[in-house]
């Protein structure tokens, strides 16, 4: 596991976006996780301006979004389809059909589940992009006594709705249940990318690097995975033990 902290925010959206182009430019074909969430805005910028001066081409890439709200709509601002769309979908050349996000307003949400898992299996997602939740979770998989492997519904903490609501009008607009990929179609991945910036993830980060290994805190399990890069800030780096971490200058 590569640990690298930036300090500038911008300096590190740019890397990133380095990587999923240079990953995109070697595979064409390849199959990218990707994620929401405020941390990714200034990465999908930065593949959106990339787009427009290299016209980069995403025509057969596929993408596997990581989680979606239950009973949100895809035109509902809120929902991680929307997101998507608005932040990166419009602005490339992807294919439509070639776009997975779970689907949050399928009468059953088991069998949409279900079907997500065949999918992942049937193209394994090379790259994986994920961010944190203040209490530790990746996608929606929240801190519990066990890891769910799979697709799943999950009921969202309370901690949860509190950090999300930013983008609603009210908490109580927050659903409370949501969709997600599972630790081990989390872990399936070939290569995984986490980013975490800003004070408030400082004591996540903490524990999914310097922590034993535990479902109370979900990115801990990819201590586990052979190839991960963490991308942090010195804001969200501040409780860590300072071996180990590559320093970026920018
Ligand atoms: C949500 C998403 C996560 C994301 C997290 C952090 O809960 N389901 O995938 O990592 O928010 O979001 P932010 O980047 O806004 O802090």
């Amino acid at each position: 596991m590569k640990v690298y902290v930036y300090k500038s925010v911008e300096e590190l959206s740019k890397d990133v976006a380095k990587l999923i182009i240079s990953n995109v430019n070697k595979n064409p074909k390849c199959v990218l996780g990707l994620a929401t969430g405020n941390t990714m805005l200034p990465i999908y910028k930065e593949l959106v301006k990339d787009y427009k001066t290299n016209q980069t081409n995403y025509e057969n890439v596929k993408t596997f979004n990581l989680d979606e709200y239950a009973g949100l709509h895809y035109l509902n601002k809120n929902s991680y389809h929307y997101y998507m769309k608005k932040n990166l979908f419009q602005h490339i050349n992807i294919n439509k059909s070639n776009i997975y996000i779970p689907n949050g307003i399928k009468k059953d949400l088991q069998k949409e589940c279900d079907n997500y898992n065949e999918l992942l299996q049937n193209y394994p997602v090379d790259l994986q992009l994920l961010g944190i939740g203040t209490n530790g979770h990746i996608g929606f998989n929240e801190p519990s006594t066990t890891f769910t492997p799979f697709t799943h519904i999950v009921t969202l903490k309370d901690s949860t709705i509190l950090s999300n609501q930013k983008l609603f009008n009210k908490s109580s607009e927050v659903p409370k249940k949501a969709l997600t990929m599972g630790i081990q179609n989390i872990m399936t991945a070939k290569h995984i990318i986490l980013i975490a910036t800003g004070d408030s993830k400082q004591y996540a980060v903490k524990k999914l690097l310097e922590e034993p290994i535990s479902p109370f805190c979900p990115a801990s399990i990819l201590q586990k995975h052979q190839n991960v890069d963490i991308f942090l800030n010195t804001d969200s780096a501040k409780l860590l033990n300072k071996t180990n971490l590559i320093k970026k200058t920018a």
